[in-house]
Order: C-alpha cells, then sequence, then structure tokens
C-alpha cells in the first residue's frame, strides 16, 4: 500500500491503477479506524479493483467548542490495518494540502443537513460536503462507501452527489457494533469504563422504542420512553430521539413508509450517535 501526502503523487498513484480499466473504491476516513471502517474497506474490495481510503481529520466540520484537537490520530497502526485489508492507497493530505488557500469555496450541504445533527452542530455538514467533495475531486472514485452508523452524513453526501451531478456511485454500509450493541465509534475511546457501560442504553433505548412503534405503540409515548431511559442512565443532554421519513428525514407521526429512528445524546464529554431502521409490521 502507498502512503501518498502530494496531490501529484496521488494523481500518478491513480492514472497507474486505473491502466487496465480497472475501478475505484473510496472510502474517506479522519482515521483511528476500527471494524466498523473495516467494513466499508472490505466491502470496498468487494465491489471495486481498487480501494483507496483516505485519512484526514476535518478540521472545517468541528465546531469551536468540539473536540478537534483530541481527536484520536494513530496514522501508524490504521496505515497497517488498511494494508492487511488490501487497500492500495492511502491518500492522508495535511491541512495545507486539502485548503491551501483556507476555505476559499464551500459546499452548502442541502436542506437535509440543517435538521437533527445540522441543527446540534451548526456548519458540521457543510463541513462535511466542502472536504467530501474535495476528496471526489481529488480521487475521482467510481464509488464511495460511508456507514449507516453517520445515517444523516450518508443522506447528505447522497443530496449532494445528485445536486452537483456528481459522476460517482454511493454506497452506505451497516453500523457495525460491539458486542453489547454499540455502535463502533472513534469517539467510544473518549469513555470512562462506568460511561462505556452506560453507553448500551443508548442501542437499547433505540431498539426497544423501534420495536414498539412497528408494533405499533404510539411514536412520542415510545420516544418519550428512550428519552427517559438514557435520561436515566446518566446523557445529558440529549440533543434529540427522532421518528424520520428514511429518505427525506422529514418529521414522520405515523409509521406509513420507511422510517428512521436517530439519535444523539452526550455521556460526560462524548457524545454519541445511533440510528435504527423502523419498518411498519408487514400484516397479513
Ligand atoms: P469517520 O467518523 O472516520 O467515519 C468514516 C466512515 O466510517 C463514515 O462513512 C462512517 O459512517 C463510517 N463508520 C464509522 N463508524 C461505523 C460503524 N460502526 N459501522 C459502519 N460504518 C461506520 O465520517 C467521517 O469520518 C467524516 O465525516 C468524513 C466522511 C471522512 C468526512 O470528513
Amino acid at each position: 500500500m502507498q502512503i501518498i501526502r502530494d496531490p501529484d503523487a496521488l494523481s500518478e498513484a491513480l492514472a497507474a491503477l486505473r491502466e487496465g480499466g480497472g475501478t475505484i473504491a473510496f472510502v474517506p476516513t479522519m482515521g483511528a479506524l476500527h471494524a466498523g471502517h473495516m467494513t466499508l474497506v472490505a466491502e470496498a474490495r468487494r465491489r471495486a479493483d481498487h480501494v483507496v481510503a483516505s485519512i484526514f481529520v476535518n478540521p472545517t466540520q468541528f465546531g469551536p467548542s468540539e473536540d478537534l484537537a483530541t481527536y484520536p490520530r494513530r496514522e501508524a497502526t490504521d496505515a497497517a490495518m488498511l494494508e492487511q485489508e488490501g487497500c492500495a492507497i492511502l491518500w492522508a493530505p495535511d491541512v495545507a494540502t486539502m485548503y491551501p488557500d483556507g476555505p476559499a469555496a464551500t459546499v452548502r450541504a442541502a436542506a437535509i443537513g440543517n435538521v437533527l445533527d445540522g441543527a446540534a452542530r451548526p456548519g458540521h455538514f457543510d463541513g462535511v460536503a466542502t472536504v467530501v467533495a474535495r476528496l471526489f475531486d481529488q480521487v475521482r472514485p467510481d464509488i464511495a462507501l460511508f456507514g449507516e452508523k453517520d445515517y444523516q452524513q450518508l443522506a447528505v453526501i447522497r443530496a449532494m452527489v445528485c445536486d452537483l451531478a456528481l459522476p460517482v456511485e454511493i454506497i452506505g454500509v451497516p453500523t457495525q457494533r460491539d458486542v453489547d450493541g454499540l455502535a463502533l465509534s472513534s469517539r467510544n475511546a473518549y469513555l470512562s469504563e462506568e460511561e462505556r457501560l452506560a453507553a448500551r442504553i443508548l442501542p437499547r433505548a433505540l431498539g426497544e422504542a423501534a420495536q414498539a412503534i412497528s408494533g405499533g405503540a404510539p411514536v412520542e409515548e415510545a420516544l418519550d420512553r428512550a428519552r427517559t431511559r438514557l435520561a436515566e442512565a446518566g446523557f445529558d443532554p440529549i440533543d434529540y430521539v427522532e421518528l424520520r421519513d428514511a429518505e427525506t428525514l422529514a418529521p414522520i407521526i405515523a409509521l406509513d413508509r420507511p422510517a428512521r429512528l436517530l439519535a444523539a445524546a452526550k455521556l460526560g464529554r462524548t457524545r454519541l450517535i445511533d440510528n435504527l431502521p423502523v419498518e411498519p409490521r408487514q400484516t397479513s
């Protein structure tokens, strides 16, 4: 695997991969890789001839009081994991390479990026859309893979690719979880032992609410129960626990189409997010 930090070297390496018509799958990340990231790489390998991954802790998607300075960085371990999984190129630019003139022009995320996490983290999805557009331009992949763990991010990227007619196919990959159900996340490393135990209440509360709603329970009641469980487990603040249209993320009150249950809440200094599908129960 080649580790590349210079845009010209990246262009050359990509041209070499493309010789003979091989397809390229791209997996953008911020590093501190775990088994969730690695399933994206494995799926990328299944779907394309070559895999390019990137590691870039993107400053423009962090708010002023967020964890940019402390975000875990361990490139050597990450590189070894990517190489093991058959990645051809690791694109690891620095901030000056990605933003040589500062934020000269930015991509504004579609309206789907203004709700939920977009409301809790103003500007976050503009930062994500901007860096992903720039990464797509550098790597020019045939397909790019994103995790359902960041469900709204996936929706924002799909909307951007559609609106800007970018020539890349976006693939969503299901969330990988720890044995107790907690979604794998680089930020789980911030949790104390005690917080890590409490954290499993998040997927449990969502699972119970999803089951209750698909079984016909009133939506607001089920959401309130989930909020209460989270508060009792020590989550504070709870940014949102919401049922949304699975495609548009518009609020829904009745389960008359595929829906998604999404939550974000803080445990100590760690902000956790999770989401689950909620399907109307089949009646025969
Ligand atoms: P990062 O948080 O490093 O995540 C990189 C990719 O891994 C994202 O597509 C994310 O959804 C996916 N991922 C993370 N945890 C996962 C899990 N438990 N199961 C499945 N997939 C998981 O998301 C970002 O970086 C950045 O916003 C980025 C897109 C790279 C732009 O800076």
